[in-house]
């Protein structure tokens, strides 16, 4: 039951419409729905902050966003990782004024109340005069904390202290996302501090896009193909793109993700046949972005069987996590004909109904030689970066719709998610979720709205 009512007497039905499939344009746009998605949204759900390749030391430090506020995301002495509202207790001043470093104690430069990186109170300036007062012991006197949860080295946190666990946020989705953040036995580096710039857009833009939006790739993204990346000839690129087919997996938290035949989803590999082919050899033959020849036998140590054997043929590719979070794992060519690829997540944070702070981390495999690790940080920045080819159609599109969900017309025309087909489990498929096989569909993105449907309509 939906339980809010706008000031001009919308509700969460008029806005999100279950029966015909459709979302009215202003959501984009609505300053009053913005302040009740920052409560009911990025005050409840699990949100990713960063990796803790970036915060290596005891002490470390980097000051992220959840939602419109702001924390500070530390590593302790006892090497834990501790998520903290950076919001001093005393007057309200941010603690930590500098985007990241190393501090074992972040004092307050307005009264100098200092705090531990896990958060807790150390003191005031002037003990002996009791600046703190006496009313509060010191316990009580700490940091907000966050719930924190780390996955694959990735660093998720929420307010939502009693709500549900990290594996029943991430729910089917695991097994797929395994295959990119947990596949080697040292695991991820992040590559550099995460690229940020900000568009003029709402966050639902970029956010409901990430709910695996084919379409788009085919047209908004032809030059990839035009260019002779992705399969298909520029004449056929309608009829003959393998880009469009696979298997669409998603699941009723509304994340979403890609699944692509390695071998044929680029023009470049066409030539490249699994047919007969061990696991083993299909990966030798077409290793993953970012696996070196030297790196496979760790697949099979931190994979199943049925979890390689996926990687090697028909790997998730692109997708997103509910609410802000795009996946991108790309097989990327390169001019020498070779190809090494990228991995990389954006988050879209939200800075106000009419902006979103685009971050893009980029990763390489911690144990993989610095060459590969410098082609992927080119490949991602090239492909997936503020200036990539890719991303710049993107983001080029989304403040033109942004514009539209202001006029007092456009505002109510409704956005169409009606090439729903439902789901369908593909013979011998091993994985869990919901599954869409074949050509890429709405189903993925309107479970991606039905995901913010349900949290918008709890209190
Ligand atoms: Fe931080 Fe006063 S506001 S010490
Ligand atoms: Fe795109």
């Amino acid at each position: 039951k939906a339980t809010f009512t706008l000031s001009d007497g919308a509700t969460l039905d008029d806005l999100v419409k279950r029966d015909s499939y459709e979302v009215a344009l202003r959501v984009m746009s609505d300053e009053e729905l913005y302040k009740l998605e920052m409560e009911r949204v990025f005050a409840k759900t699990w949100l990713l902050l960063g990796h803790d390749t970036e915060i290596p030391n005891a002490g470390d430090f980097v000051v992220r966003d959840m939602g419109e506020d702001q924390v500070i995301v530390t590593r302790d002495r006892n090497n834990e990782i501790h998520v903290s509202l950076n919001v001093c207790p005393h007057r309200g001043m941010k603690v930590c004024t500098a985007e990241a470093g190393n501090a074992h104690a972040h004092r307050c430069i307005y009264h100098g109340w200092a705090f531990r990186p896990d958060g807790s109170f150390i003191g005031a300036p002037v003990e002996k005069e009791q600046m703190h007062g006496n009313l509060l012991t010191k316990d009580k006197l700490g940091l907000k904390k966050a719930r924190v949860e780390v996955y694959g080295g990735l660093i998720f946190a929420t307010w939502n202290i009693d709500g549900p666990s990290f594996d029943d946020y991430l729910g089917d989705m695991k097994y797929y996302l395994d295959q990119l953040f947990c596949r080697t036995d040292s695991g991820l580096e992040l590559l550099g501090p995460p690229q940020r710039f900000i568009l003029p857009c709402n966050w639902k833009i970029p956010g409901e896009q990430s709910g695996s939006d084919g379409f788009h790739t085919l047209t908004l993204h032809r030059s990839l193909m035009e260019g002779g990346v992705m399969g298909g000839t520029p004449e056929s690129i309608y009829d003959n793109a393998p880009g469009m087919y696979g298997v669409d997996v998603s699941c009723e938290q509304g994340h979403s993700l890609r699944c692509l035949e390695a071998a044929q989803t680029f023009k470049m590999f066409s030539d490249i046949s699994f047919e007969g082919k061990s696991v083993e050899e299909r990966l030798q033959m077409l290793p993953p972005p970012g696996i070196t020849k030297e790196l496979i036998p760790q697949l099979f140590n931190n994979l199943s069987p049925d979890q390689v054997e996926q990687l090697a043929t028909i790997p998730p590719q692109v997708g997103g996590l509910f609410p802000n979070i795009l996946v991108a794992f790309i097989f990327a060519p390169r001019t020498d004909g070779g190809s090494s690829g990228a991995l990389a997540l954006h988050t879209y944070v939200p800075r106000g109904p009419d902006k979103v702070e685009f971050v893009n981390f980029i990763f390489a495999e911690k144990d993989a030689p610095e060459q590969v690790k410098r082609d992927m940080l080119q490949n991602s920045i090239q492909q997936t970066g503020t200036s990539g080819v890719i991303e710049q159609d993107d983001a080029d599109t989304w403040p033109q719709i942004m514009r539209n969900a202001r006029g007092v017309v456009s505002k109510d025309i409704t956005l169409k998610y009606q090439a729903l087909h439902g789901h369908e489990r593909p013979e011998g498929w091993k994985g869990g979720g919901l599954l869409y096989p074949g050509f890429t569909k709405d189903d993925t993105q309107w479970n991606w709205w039905m995901a913010y449907y349900n949290l918008m309509a709890e209190a």
